[in-house]
């Protein structure tokens, strides 16, 4: 069991997946934020994003996972928050290595391009996986400096 809470999104390309991740992650004992979308009808990618986001910025979860068909799209409009690490990911070991060395905040899947065990891998090893700190940290720090004003 887990007290952390999980803020969990998608468009309608990545919502079949989702779905499936929001069970996986309730039957391993994770509070889950479910913030949609809930069917097939074509939904606004940016608009998800933004919701985690919020979440994650006022404290109702403390990690997030996105979807969309491909993850591209989602993850740009989450990389817009400045305090939005999201990584997207189609296998272990980025999931791994973007909590080592990324302290990825969100995981990013598409729901039209990964299997749903490979993604349910991915969502198990980014969320057991600590950040290495170090070196990694004065990047991560970085990164929040980085882009225009
Ligand atoms: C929606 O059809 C699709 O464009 C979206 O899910 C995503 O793949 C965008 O990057």
């Amino acid at each position: 069991m887990t007290s952390e809470t999980i803020a969990l999104a998608s468009d309608h390309g990545g919502v079949d997946l989702k779905n499936l991740i929001r069970d996986e992650l309730v039957a391993k004992g994770y509070a889950v934020l479910d913030l949609g979308t809930d069917g097939a009808a074509s939904v606004d990618y940016p608009d998800y994003a933004t919701l985690v986001a919020k979440a994650l910025k006022d404290g109702r979860a403390s990690r997030g996972i996105l979807l969309c068909g491909t993850g591209i799209g989602i993850s740009i409009a989450a990389n817009r928050h400045r305090h939005v690490r999201a990584a997207l990911v189609h296998d272990c070991y980025g999931a791994r290595m973007c909590r080592q060395h990324n302290d990825a905040n969100v995981l990013v899947l598409g729901g039209r391009t990964i299997g749903s065990e490979v993604a349910k891998d991915c969502v198990d090893v980014f969320l057991t996986t600590a950040f290495e700190g170090g070196r990694h940290a004065r990047r991560v720090a970085k990164l929040a400096d980085a882009g225009e004003r």
